[in-house]
Formats: structure tokens, C-alpha cells, sequence
């Protein structure tokens, strides 16, 4: 049975990296997922048969449990200002699957080792071929560190040849370090200049302007996020 990830679908650039390290490796290649969640990026690996790792700290995310999600009875995009205020919306709880029930039910098991473990904190000492992240840098867990040495710590777990992936979450007002403090979000280009000699920047893409979100679980107001891609790989 197949089963959901409470975050949706992934997008057409996690398959593109996938098929880009099939092409390079077959099957023969390791990936780790930090910040995996509830496998909404790590299930599409162990599903191809691809030995992956993923690090959370999510305990709910993890192993399952309840979750409060908001009631959204109409959805209605808004259009970004500075000023803008979400409405308050209704809670419910829901049972979520955790990562491992859903390894479990698909029968994965064997492709996936999943850590509970704070991986800015306590770096693993196992090295991979694709080394995955999606929006867990800004997280507040993570602010005692700056976004070099956690863009640093996320190279320092990829193996020689391989690819390092990264969305992050980057300033809407770059001059605001109230709301956007310099160890949570990027600036423009920022991220590049943590990139050594030691990578070749495969694609890069930084969005001008934020794209609206709405309320959902573990955020439940309307927000906005500017996104930034990078995928490098270690050349040397
Ligand atoms: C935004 S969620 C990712 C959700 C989903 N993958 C997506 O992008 O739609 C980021 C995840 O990173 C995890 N995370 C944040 N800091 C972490 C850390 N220091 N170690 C491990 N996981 C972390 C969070 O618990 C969360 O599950």
C-alpha cells in the first residue's frame, strides 16, 4: 500500500537528482535526507531500491503521532505586502504516520535508516553520494549556528563525486535582521560564497520575489517564503 506524506508531493527536482546520481551510479549509491520528516523526499529513494538515511528531529515526523492542522474551508491566495496579517483559523488534530510506519507498511524497511538526531548539533561520521535538505536550516533549533557553518557541516557529510542539494529560505526584506536574522535566512548570492574550489555549482536559482503559502500543519497561519536553490557537487 502506498502510502502520504503529510507534506505533499515531491517536486520534479527531487527526481531530476535522482535520476541524475542513477545515471552515474545505477543503484549503487547512498543518500541521506536531512531533515527528512515524514519521508516526503526520503520515500522516493528507498521506493527505487536506494539506500538512504534520514535525520530528523521531529519526534511525531519520526514515529507518528498527532498533529494539529488547521481548517481551511476556503483557499484564498493572497498577494504579498509587508504588512499582510493572517486570519486566525480553527484547529483539529489528526493521527500522522511517522517515517518509519510508512517504511514499514510499504515494506522498505531494508533501504532506510532513520536517526532521530539534531544534525547541526551532532554531525554524523558517515559520508554519502547525495546529500539532500529541504527548508530545515531556518529552522530556530538550528540558530546558534551560522548558515556558513550549517551549509558547511551539510559538505562536509558528501562523499568525493558526489552532489549536495539545498532549498533554503532566503530574506523577503533583505535589510529587516529582526525578522530575517542572518542565521536563518539567506541573502541574495550569499550561499555561493560558502561553496569552495573544492565544488562545481551545478544549478542555482534564487527567487526575486515571496510566493504565498498557506496555513498548514506546523505553520498554521498564511505565510509567505522567498526560496533559493543550490546543487553542487564536490569535485575535489
Ligand atoms: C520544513 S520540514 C521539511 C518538510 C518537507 N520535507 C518539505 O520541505 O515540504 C524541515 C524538517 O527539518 C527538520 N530539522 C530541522 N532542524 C533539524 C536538525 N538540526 N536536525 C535534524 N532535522 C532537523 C525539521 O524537524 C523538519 O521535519
Amino acid at each position: 500500500m502506498k502510502t502520504k506524506s503529510i507534506w505533499g508531493n515531491p517536486p520534479t527536482r527531487l527526481y531530476k537528482l535522482l535520476n541524475l546520481a542513477k545515471q552515474e551510479w545505477r543503484k549503487d549509491f547512498t543518500a541521506c535526507i536531512v531533515g527528512c520528516s515524514d519521508g516526503k523526499f526520503l520515500m522516493p529513494f528507498a521506493r527505487d531500491h536506494i539506500k538512504v538515511t534520514g535525520y530528523d528531529i521531529d519526534e511525531i515526523a519520526l514515529y507518528g503521532g498527532i498533529k494539529e492542522f488547521p481548517i481551511v474551508k476556503e483557499k484564498i491566495k493572497h498577494s504579498y505586502s509587508p504588512n499582510f496579517k493572517s486570519k486566525d483559523f480553527e484547529l483539529e488534530t489528526k493521527k500522522v504516520l511517522g517515517i518509519t510506519e510508512r517504511l514499514e507498511i510499504e515494506n522498505l524497511n531494508q533501504y532506510a535508516t532513520i536517526e532521530k538526531r539534531d544534525f547541526y548539533r551532532t554531525l554524523p561520521t558517515d559520508k554519502f553520494n547525495v546529500v539532500f535538505t529541504s527548508c530545515s536550516l531556518h529552522y530556530s533549533a538550528n540558530q546558534d549556528f551560522t548558515l556558513e557553518d550549517k551549509t558547511k557541516r551539510l559538505q562536509d557529510i558528501v562523499l568525493p563525486n558526489g552532489y549536495l542539494y539545498i532549498d533554503y529560505m532566503m530574506a523577503i526584506d533583505e535589510n529587516d535582521y529582526v525578522n530575517y536574522p542572518t542565521s536563518k535566512f539567506y541573502r541574495k548570492n550569499e550561499i555561493k560564497n560558502y561553496f569552495n574550489d573544492d565544488w562545481e555549482i551545478i544549478s542555482f536559482r534564487e527567487n526575486k520575489f515571496p510566493t504565498f503559502e498557506g496555513a498548514h500543519v506546523d505553520c498554521v497561519r498564511d505565510h509567505f517564503h522567498r526560496f533559493g536553490y543550490i546543487l553542487a557537487r564536490k569535485v575535489k
